[in-house]
């Protein structure tokens, strides 16, 4: 009888219950599931892991692969989002869900080296560490093959980064680390979630400073599928480094919709000369001016401060009449305003700033709930 309190079912759970969780982002990444999952499990042999795929609901079936390979492969999860998308929030909500104390972040396409996935995770629990970081810039670490361009945007980026961040690490933006759950969680009220760069993020949202240690590896290049890298991670990028700087007191996206708008009325005022200069009179050049302006800064926002909510097709022009309309109504409560301000401050500079402000606030709200709302 004695036999049956043994605690030895409560060890062999315990033996087997995951200690290190992989959390992958993917978006489209259906060839690249099957290898992944056959790679990570013969690397962490007797380390007792789990995966987590967030997916933001692929077009190419990676929802349905991860399922397929989970039949047999119940150490497999995937979590499915639909209407979101960005690794940085898709990785934060895998380790939510994560059971292992130690969770490990790494991209779908083996651009990074998951052999160094057992070493990173000794490491941190030999060493003691709060986060282990993969780096391509230190030691034998490398950026692989990527064209000059690609390597110098990186650069601008990990030194913008490195400012940002301190001497923590050598490679800030790194999308490959290992960390310990609890760190992780410990920062998440301060985390802000934008785009691409959770390591950042992590970093300066930590409220102690933390054990960083880096490993060395070397950057591949892509197996399968495409990179998702564009415009929307430099906006991305962007939100990141202005949400860190204002400390979350003012939306990125206001601050990138007004720097937009000033480069609008910069045009605006050139048009404005340009047709002073041909003899054109004041009306035309100022409708002419108005009109353009509106075009550009339709085009920049669409494609720049509301890239994730990006209009297409015939959404796109009706996106820009909607735009125009806005902006018209924009334009009365500027003035409507800066004409009460000047009554009572009898300032023109006050005045006019106030009106401005109220028409930007305005035209802000109004695109992103009307023009690029969801
Ligand atoms: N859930 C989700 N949602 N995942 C995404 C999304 C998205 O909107 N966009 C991309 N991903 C996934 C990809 O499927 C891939 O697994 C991973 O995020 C990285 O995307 P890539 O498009 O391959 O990025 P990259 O190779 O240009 O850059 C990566 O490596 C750099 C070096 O470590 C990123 O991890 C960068 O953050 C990193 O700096
Ligand atoms: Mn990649």
């Amino acid at each position: 009888m004695a036999t049956l309190f043994k605690p030895l079912q409560v060890e062999e759970r315990h033996q087997n219950a995951p200690r290190l969780s992989v959390i992958v982002p993917t978006y489209n990444e259906f060839a690249n599931i099957a290898p992944l999952v056959a790679a990570v499990r013969s690397v962490l042999g007797s380390v007792p892991w789990e995966m987590i795929v967030v997916d933001d609901d692929s077009r190419d079936g990676t929802y349905d692969e991860v399922l397929r390979i989970a039949q047999s492969e119940p150490r497999l999860r995937c979590l499915r989002r639909v209407g979101r998308r960005g690794p940085s929030s898709a990785v934060t909500e895998g380790v939510l869900a994560a059971n292992g104390e130690v969770i490990a972040v790494m991209d779908a396409d083996f651009q990074h080296d998951e052999t160094k996935l057992p070493v990173m995770y000794h490491r941190l629990i030999e060493e003691e560490a709060d986060v282990v970081v993969g780096t391509r810039y230190a030691g034998e670490g490398g950026i692989g093959d990527w064209n000059a361009t690609r390597a110098k945007m990186s650069n601008f980026a990990n030194t913008l980064s490195r400012r940002l961040v301190g001497n923590q690490t050598t490679d800030p933006v790194s999308g490959f680390f290992v960390i310990r759950r609890s760190v992780f969680v410990s920062t998440l009220y301060g985390l802000s979630q934008q785009g691409y760069k959770i390591l950042i993020d992590l970093l300066t949202s930590a409220d102690r400073p933390l054990k960083v240690l880096e490993e060395p590896y070397q950057f591949r290049s892509r197996a399968e599928g495409e990179s998702k890298i564009s415009m929307m991670v430099l906006a991305e990028f962007a939100f990141l480094l202005i949400d860190k700087v204002t400390r979350g007191w003012i939306p990125p996206r206001f601050v990138l919709f007004v720097g937009v708008g000033g480069l609008g009325l910069l045009i605006h005022l050139c048009i404005l000369l340009t047709g002073a200069k041909a003899n054109l009179g004041f009306l035309d050049a100022q409708v002419l001016a108005t009109f353009t302006a509106m075009v550009f800064n339709y085009v920049v926002n669409n494609e720049f401060t509301y890239r994730d909510r990006r209009l297409v097709g015939w959404k796109f022009i009706r996106g820009l009449v909607l735009f125009m309309l806005i902006c018209s109504i924009g334009a009365l409560a500027n003035v409507g305003v800066a004409e009460l301000a000047i009554q009572r401050t009898h300032s023109w500079t006050a005045a006019g700033i106030l009106g401005a402000l109220m028409g930007a606030v305005f035209n802000f709200g109004a695109a992103s709930s009307i023009v690029w709302g969801q």
